[in-house]
């Protein structure tokens, strides 16, 4: 019995078709590192499961596509947790933006950064995946949410420095334009190296600007400052708050949101294809970084 079946009081595997060829399973969320999640995905899909798929879908558009065309094949449903669509101020901005006094938008900013800690320490794996993938899919993500319209053009530059220098092949910092559909342009800002002493271990902030209306949110202002004798710390309590052992947030609220949508055969809030869509975007911003030219998107 290894320490998780103790810990949690569940059969665990090593094999995940050895898994779903023993286990009553209704559902499947995957949550392998970024580059790690069409083989599971693939066997969950060919036992004729549900899976819900942490973000990003996979690391390459190739991946991506197999995973969808399996799917499909097996006739199976495909939701991506891309945990920004249930963020209670993102929501709020959204219905805004649909609201048409608010006029067309015509500029639009993000970033989404976290500290060095997490390609230097939590993961292993920071070197087979990116900023872009890590952070900047979600990025990519919400600018089609809010926009409802697709991207058609990248442009980024980065840089390779501080985490090379540490022996983690991958971007520091990448910036990309986004040439939208509806004619409104996006700056995506997406970093992995902000110090260790910021106050906690992401930053996020986001402004659009419309015809008659400004939008901002700030994900490092939500509420909550505790100082000890070492540092600020700022945690956001819309993300994932224990509640007397009852999580509850934007962080767990796609998990639940799966489950509703299966239960009550709801379309997902983000699906396979927005996992699909948010790659495409990924792969064309890598084009750009290593090509140092604008990258229009390639659809089938
Ligand atoms: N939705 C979100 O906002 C969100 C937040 C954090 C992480 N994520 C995503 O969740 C995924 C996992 O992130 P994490 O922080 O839990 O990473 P982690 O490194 O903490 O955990 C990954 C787990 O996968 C296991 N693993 C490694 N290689 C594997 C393989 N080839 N096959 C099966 N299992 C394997 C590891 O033993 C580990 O238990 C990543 O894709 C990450 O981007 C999503």
């Amino acid at each position: 019995m290894c320490i998780r079946d103790r810990q949690y009081n569940v059969k665990t595997y090593n094999d995940v078709n050895e898994m779903l060829d023993n286990e009553e399973i209704d559902a499947v969320s995957i949550a392998t590192p970024d580059a790690f999640h069409m083989d599971p995905a693939l066997a969950a899909i060919r036992h004729g499961k549900p899976i819900l798929v942490e973000k990003p879908l996979a690391t390459t558009s190739e991946d991506a596509k197999k995973i969808l065309a399996e799917a499909e094949k097996y006739n199976v449903r495909v939701a991506v947790d891309y945990h920004k669509r249930w963020d209670p101020a993102a929501i709020n901005v959204r219905n805004e933006l649909q609201n048409e006094e608010s006029g067309a938008p015509i500029r639009g900013y993000m970033c989404m950064d976290d500290i060095i800690d997490v390609p230097t320490e939590w993961f292993n794996w920071a070197d087979k995946s990116s900023p872009v993938h890590f952070l900047g899919t979600h990025c990519y993500d919400q600018v089609r949410w809010y926009m409802g319209c697709e991207v058609e053009e990248v442009y980024a530059v980065g840089t390779k420095k501080v985490l090379k220098a540490r022996g983690v092949d991958t971007y520091d910092s990448i910036q990309a334009t986004l040439k939208m559909e509806n004619g409104c342009y996006w700056t995506v800002e997406n970093s992995w190296i902000l110090p260790k002493g910021f106050a906690k271990n992401n930053d996020g902030r986001t402004q659009i600007l419309c015809e008659n209306a400004m939008f901002r949110i700030d994900s490092q202002n939500r509420g909550v400052e505790i100082y000890n004798n070492s540092k600020l710390r700022t945690p956001n309590s819309y993300f994932i708050l224990n509640n007397c052992g009852r999580p509850s947030g934007f962080g767990i609220e796609p998990i639940n949101d799966f489950i509703y949508c299966l239960q009550n055969d709801l379309p997902f809030i983000a699906d396979g294809n927005d996992g699909l869509q948010a790659e495409l975007i990924a792969e064309a911003v890598h084009e750009s970084l290593e090509k140092g030219v604008a990258v229009k998107l390639k659809r089938d």
